[in-house]
């Protein structure tokens, strides 16, 4: 089995001929690698994928087959045996190394269903051919069906409070800010500044918050979150865009740092002129939010109150009071 479980899509550019990731941009991808064009077991192993195309297809996969062999002996396969999806050559074992397959001059009969994030979500090594192409078939559906599940990582993240005081490495932080960087915004104009406070000024920063956010003076990390309006899109009636686009890259560092292990709570309780002042956050800029980032700790911490919504269950209003289908009901206007 592969060590980097995420793959990403930039390994579809090492076999011949070259793919261009985009090919596989919003798939699954089903990787076949076998050892030798053209012998029984790697024949009737195309076969099997090549009947069963149309199903993968119907599922929103890519089938693509990777053997060692020159591009010529592929093509040669490919054209024999009329296989609709692109057989590549990995002459040089770029692609197998990629999936972990190391070792000698033969490839090892494996395969791998990646997901549409590149994630290899179910490995099969030393395949036997019967069977096989079937099984995967059934695999894909079920990854198929967990996906179409509310994201696990935005299911389970919750804006915790309870905060180890162990320090958060620097990496760690600027992976954060690296996801909540590539969130979308208006015309790409990427209105977000971010100040990840973990040293002298930290202790300034806990000086402005509130009694009620007690909880926050364990973290070993703070990241504040400002812009201005005139960073972003203005349109009419007051569609300021500076706001949205810092929310959604404060979503992205939740979720990132939600796979990381880390606690990342926004809180909207704090003086924002004493913390403006303290980071050197000009005046006319908004602190949207301080962000607070640690890793989890004892909820025995916590108040009474924060104890019990820190194990409890999440708490939202039903569905039906925020999603309305093709109209808003006429009791939601003021
Ligand atoms: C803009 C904003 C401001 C918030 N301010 C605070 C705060 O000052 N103190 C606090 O303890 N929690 C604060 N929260 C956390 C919310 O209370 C929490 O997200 C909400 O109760 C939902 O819980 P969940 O995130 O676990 O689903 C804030 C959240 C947001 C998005």
């Amino acid at each position: 089995m592969t060590d980097k479980a995420v793959l990403g899509l930039s390994w579809v550019e090492l076999g011949r001929p070259k793919l261009s990731p985009r090919a596989l941009y919003g798939r699954y991808a089903v990787v076949f690698f076998y050892p030798r064009a053209g012998s029984p077991g790697c024949t009737r192993e195309v076969q099997d994928f090549r009947d069963r195309y149309l199903q993968f297809r119907s599922l929103g996969a890519e089938v693509l087959g990777v053997s060692p062999d020159p591009l010529a002996a592929v093509e040669e396969f490919a054209k024999a045996q009329g296989i609709p999806f692109p057989l590549l050559s990995d002459s040089e074992l770029a692609l197998a190394r990629a999936f972990g397959l190391g070792g000698g001059r033969r490839i090892p009969r494996s395969t791998f269903l990646l997901d549409r994030g590149g994630v290899v979500r179910r490995a099969w090594l030393r395949v036997r051919v019967d069977g096989h192409a079937d099984e995967v078939l059934k695999a894909l559906e079920a990854v198929r069906a967990a996906d179409l599940e509310v994201n696990p990582l935005v299911g389970v993240r919750r804006a915790h409070r309870a905060l180890a005081a162990e320090p958060v490495p620097r990496q760690e932080l600027e992976k954060l800010v690296e996801a909540a960087h590539l969130a979308p915004s208006c015309f790409n104009n990427q209105p977000w500044r971010f100040v990840v406070v973990t040293g002298e000024n930290l202790t300034k920063v806990k000086g402005a918050l509130p009694g009620g956010n007690y909880w926050a003076q364990a973290a070993p990390a703070v990241i504040a979150v400002a812009s201005h309006r005139d960073l972003d899109c203005k349109l009419s009636d007051n569609r300021d865009y500076f706001l949205l686009g810092c929310g959604m890259a404060v979503g992205f560092l939740m979720i990132q740092a939600t796979q990381m292990g880390l606690i990342a709570h926004p809180i909207a309780g704090y003086d924002p002129i004493a913390v403006k002042k303290a980071l050197n956050i000009p005046e006319d800029y908004v602190l949207i939010t301080l962000v607070v980032v640690g890793k989890p700790g004892d909820p025995a911490t916590l108040s009474e109150k924060h104890r019990e919504i820190e194990l409890g269950l999440r708490d939202r209003k039903p569905l039906t009071s925020v999603l309305f289908w093709e109209q808003m009901p006429r009791t939601e206007a003021k």
